[in-house]
């Protein structure tokens, strides 16, 4: 499981497996209890005291120097994890993907939030996408999104088919497949692209 250090500050915790069938499914296919955790966070600036550190599930930080730097001599997380940077200075998502596919680790469920799958959306790195519809508004321009930064132009925007449609009560489970070339490289260089913003590891993201 991967998110953004903005997920772990909103929410204070992260997702267990607690129901028992999946609990089980995992001993049977020989799997520690509970999945990875991994928080992406370039700064390490994460409150020592969130429920999180309490959580019994395995920790990682996927962060800069610098960001490892604050967490040594910690317990806090099993490893602290120093991403390879692109030229440009960013997160190079394709090494990382590479990394952690030579350590065995093939599936990746996301999280969110928008920060974090915009970046591994532009990096071609997403294979599915489930959205949950719940059944009210809450409005405001400046609501998180699923896939958030600078959005992607119409004809480059990362393209998705429809895989399911669940409904379960007033909720409506959407899981869709990224098609084509994920790899847009069609990302608008300002704040908004001109009314054709796309909505929105291998990777799974569930925001
Ligand atoms: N409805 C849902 O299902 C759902 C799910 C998840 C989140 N959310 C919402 O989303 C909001 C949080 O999202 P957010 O926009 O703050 O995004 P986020 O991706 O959760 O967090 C952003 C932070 O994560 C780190 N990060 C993310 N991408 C990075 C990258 N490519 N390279 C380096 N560091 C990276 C940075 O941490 P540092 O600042 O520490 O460097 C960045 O400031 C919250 O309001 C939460 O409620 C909703």
């Amino acid at each position: 499981m991967l998110f953004g250090a903005g997920t772990l500050r909103a929410y204070g915790t992260t997702r267990s497996v607690r129901d028992p069938g999946l609990c089980q499914a995992r001993a049977d296919r020989g799997q520690s209890p509970q999945p990875i955790q991994i928080v992406c966070s370039a700064s390490g600036e994460l409150d020592p005291t969130a429920p999180f550190f309490r959580q019994p599930v395995p920790r990682w930080l996927l962060t800069t120097a610098a960001g490892a730097q604050r967490w040594q001599g910690t317990a806090a997380f099993e490893r602290c994890w120093v991403a390879p940077l692109t030229q440009a200075g960013g997160m190079d998502w394709p090494a990382i993907w590479r990394s952690l596919a030579l350590q065995g680790r093939s599936r990746l469920a996301v999280l969110g939030g928008g920060q974090l799958t915009a970046a591994l959306f532009g990096a071609g790195l997403v294979d599915e996408l489930w959205l949950t519809v719940c059944p009210l508004v809450l409005g405001g321009s400046r609501a998180a999104t699923p896939v958030d930064g600078a959005g992607f132009w119409a004809s480059q925007a990362p393209r998705l088919q429809l895989l399911s449609v669940e409904q379960r009560g007033q909720e409506v489970f959407l899981h869709y497949q990224c098609t084509g070339d994920r790899r847009t490289g069609g990302r608008c260089t300002g704040d908004r692209c001109p009314g054709d913003r796309g909505t929105g590891g291998r990777s799974k993201v569930i925001p």
